[in-house]
């Protein structure tokens, strides 16, 4: 459920008709329903209300606007983090430290250092090296990191190749059989307090079995280092919940989801943590973008748009699908192929789909862009980078300037022996 519906002949974001925004703003422009995040995240905090003890800690990498981030903080979610970067958003954004869990294979020294210094709340270390440096650190900083270790639980997610991350040979967590030994070794280092362990074995994930034997996996060791005399109290699950892209896709809702946890989880005596992103922000955003003209082809014609692949990677990346609607549907459709300006065949959006026809100087969007879409963005073929707008009732405002390639051209230099 989202708030995108069309009113008089028009899709509407709320109640602001999207041309109107198109007119200020231009295109191409990303545009956020307050609403529907608000929606979102409760609709998943009420999944999970059968669980004792529940930390959410938002996907930042879903999308890292700053407004976005608010609109969480305000909903009383914490935040999952993978870079310093975006470990500053989320404070910024007001989340408390203590709220913020850190991810990432590839946390640096100085990363490691600027969130012990911060006092974010937790680390979820990915190797034995990444203990040890870290205990090191904040030995010297004179206090302790709390952590999990993340398990690799070599469990197919069954979703995209490029978006699984749970199976053995993929890059991330330590492999499940050598989890307790090095759970044992980090737990005697001074400078870590091990209170658990963490797992995501993917994203866009839209069968729960894989996520419940991962879930049943974790339960069994949790269970091994409480016999050994460890201490387990938080239990990371991680996020990766998948949402529909085409209309009547049929997916486990988040409370099947909640169903399945509780399942799982019975009697194990932790607080269970989430790490949801694409969940909270898929459907609640929006590409709104300019038919630049509709050029023959040798089979379906091309419809040529002013968005492109910079601005949206998901198609050319993981052969995603997003839904492309008119902004004023005249009730026809017509079978195309959606391009994007770019100069690499690549940048397609679909091929021969069923779609609202349109004509040059029409306004669509692209649906479910709230997620992964502006912050993959990038200025390929010195091209803007993309601006977003939030919508909240009547009312609207851009949360993200429009990067013009004079502002990038103008952080560039010629060294004075090329000159
Ligand atoms: N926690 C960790 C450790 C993760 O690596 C991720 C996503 C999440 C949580 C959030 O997963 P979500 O609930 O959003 O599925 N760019 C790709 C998705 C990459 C996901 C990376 N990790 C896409 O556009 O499909």
């Amino acid at each position: 459920m989202d708030h995108f519906e069309i009113v008089d002949g028009e899709l509407h974001a709320e109640q602001v008709p999207l041309s109107a925004i198109a007119r200020e703003v231009g295109t191409p422009v990303y545009v956020y329903s307050r609403a529907t995040l608000v929606r979102h995240a409760k609709v998943f905090r009420e999944a999970l209300s059968a669980l004792p003890k529940v930390h959410i800690a938002f996907a930042v990498k879903s999308n890292p606007n700053l407004a976005v981030l608010r609109v969480l903080a305000r909903e009383g979610y914490g935040a999952d983090v993978v870079s310093e970067g975006e470990m500053n958003r989320a404070l910024a954004a007001g989340i408390k430290p203590e709220d913020v869990v850190f991810s990432g294979v590839g946390k640096t020294r100085a990363e490691l250092i600027a969130a012990v210094r911060a006092g974010i709340g937790q680390f979820n270390l990915e190797s034995e090296e990444e203990g040890v440096e870290l205990s090191e650190i904040a030995a010297a900083l004179r206090t302790r990191a709390t952590c999990t270790l993340r398990v690799n639980p070599d469990v197919d997610a069954r979703t995209h190749a490029k978006i699984s991350t749970g199976k053995a040979e993929n890059k991330f967590g330590v492999a499940y059989d050598r989890a307790s030994g090095i759970y044992a070794r980090l737990s005697a280092l001074p400078g870590l307090e091990m209170r658990g362990l963490a797992v995501h074995i993917g994203s866009q994930i839209t069968d729960l079995e894989p996520s419940r034997q991962a879930f049943l996996k974790m339960g069994a060791l949790m269970n091994a280092l409480r016999v050994q005399g460890y201490t387990v109290s938080h239990m990371d699950l991680g996020g990766g919940l998948g949402v529909p892209y085409k209309a009547g896709d049929d997916l486990p809702t988040p409370a099947d989801y909640g169903r399945m946890v509780s399942e799982v989880a019975q009697g194990w005596g932790v607080t269970l943590m989430f790490e949801p992103g694409r969940v909270i922000t898929g459907n609640s955003g929006v590409l709104v973008t300019e038919v630049v003209r509709v050029k023959k082809g040798t089979g379906s014609p091309w419809v040529v748009v002013d968005a492109a692949m910079n601005d949206l990677a998901r198609p050319a990346m993981y052969d995603a699908w997003h839904d492309f609607a008119a902004v004023r549907p005249g009730g026809e459709t017509m079978t195309a192929n959606i391009v994007g300006p770019i100069c690499e065949s690549s940048d397609t959006f679909a091929l021969g789909r069923e779609i609202d026809a349109v004509k040059a100087g029409d306004l669509a969007v692209f649906r479910t862009a709230g997620a992964y879409g502006a912050t993959m963005a990038n200025t390929y073929n010195s091209r803007p980078l993309v601006p977003e707008v939030m919508v909240d009732g009547e009312r609207w405002a851009i949360v993200a300037n429009r990067i013009e390639p004079a502002t990038i051209l103008a952080a560039e230099q010629v060294p004075d022996w090329l000159a």
